[in-house]
């Protein structure tokens, strides 16, 4: 496989072939996934909830999400990796430009925020700056004590209607990706067919052009916890690296995620 970038990414929608990617935090893992074949593989602040059992993603600090920056890019060769800002740390223009260049040289070649059009001017400064982004709308975590928990979102018209046009503000500033976190699926294809970047749903129904889990729910080592929208992978195979190849070409061929894994 050839080393992926955005380029690669924005072929694969055009060529309508589905993207997976996965979360990792550490070398080992990182590695595994990029020899299965993952195409993105997303250092995502949710390791605040499944490495350091907090009961949100606010506790994690630029610190943590660069260091395990550093921990994922020692173990990648092809994958495209892409690091979450946590908390706060992109609040100002000014915090954002600092905090995302601190996880670019820790290994990360593109940075994701959570939220709206309010980011339109962080992205583009972003953006003009050399640093790739990856939006991200629908249940945004860091937004959970906004939302009254992990909710499902966009189930209103009026809030459906909204997402798309922050969807649309986040390309047009610049934004390379998107991730939709548990949405109605009709929702997600509505936005994926309107984008001309490829979106990545988790939650979000089929019609994504991608696929992310978080690879504790994907092995099925969550303490118990399996969210609707994801699947055991593991269990189907018994092998780590086979779990990931399953995905993948569960994926590919548009089997994953099933109906049952969708919300109306
Ligand atoms: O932090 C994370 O792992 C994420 C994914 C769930 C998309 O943002």
């Amino acid at each position: 496989m050839a080393k992926i970038t955005t380029s690669s990414l924005l072929n694969m929608k055009q060529q309508g072939k589905k993207i997976s990617t996965i979360t990792a935090y550490d070398a080992s893992f990182a590695k595994l996934f990029d020899q299965a074949g993952i195409h993105a593989i997303l250092i995502g602040d949710s390791l605040g909830m499944v490495l350091q059992g907090q009961d949100s993603t606010l506790p994690v600090t630029i610190e943590e999400m660069a260091y395990h920056t550093r921990c994922v890019k020692r173990g990648v060769e092809e994958t495209l990796i892409i690091a979450d800002m946590p908390f706060m740390s992109y609040a100002t223009k000014e915090q954002a430009l600092t905090n995302a260049a601190l996880l670019m040289q820790a290994g990360a070649s593109m940075i994701k925020v959570e939220g709206g059009a309010w980011l339109n001017d962080t992205i583009s400064a972003l953006v003009e700056r050399g640093i790739p982004v990856c939006a991200h709308l629908g249940l945004t975590p860091q937004s959970v004590n906004i939302f009254g928990g992990f909710k499902v979102q966009g189930r209103d018209d009026d809030k459906a209607h909204k997402m798309v046009d922050d969807a649309k503000a986040l390309e047009a500033a610049g934004a390379q990706l998107l991730v939709l976190e548990c949405i109605p699926s009709t929702l997600g294809k509505t936005i994926t067919k309107t984008l001309s970047i490829p979106t990545i749903g988790i939650g979000a129904g089929k019609d994504t052009d991608g696929q992310i889990l978080v690879m504790h729910d994907a092995l099925g080592i969550a303490c118990n916890y399996m969210p609707k929208f994801s699947r055991n992978f593991l269990k189907d195979t018994g092998d780590i690296k086979k779990a990931v190849e399953l995905y993948i070409s569960e994926v590919s061929q548009g089997n994953f995620p099933g109906d049952e894994h969708i919300f109306k």
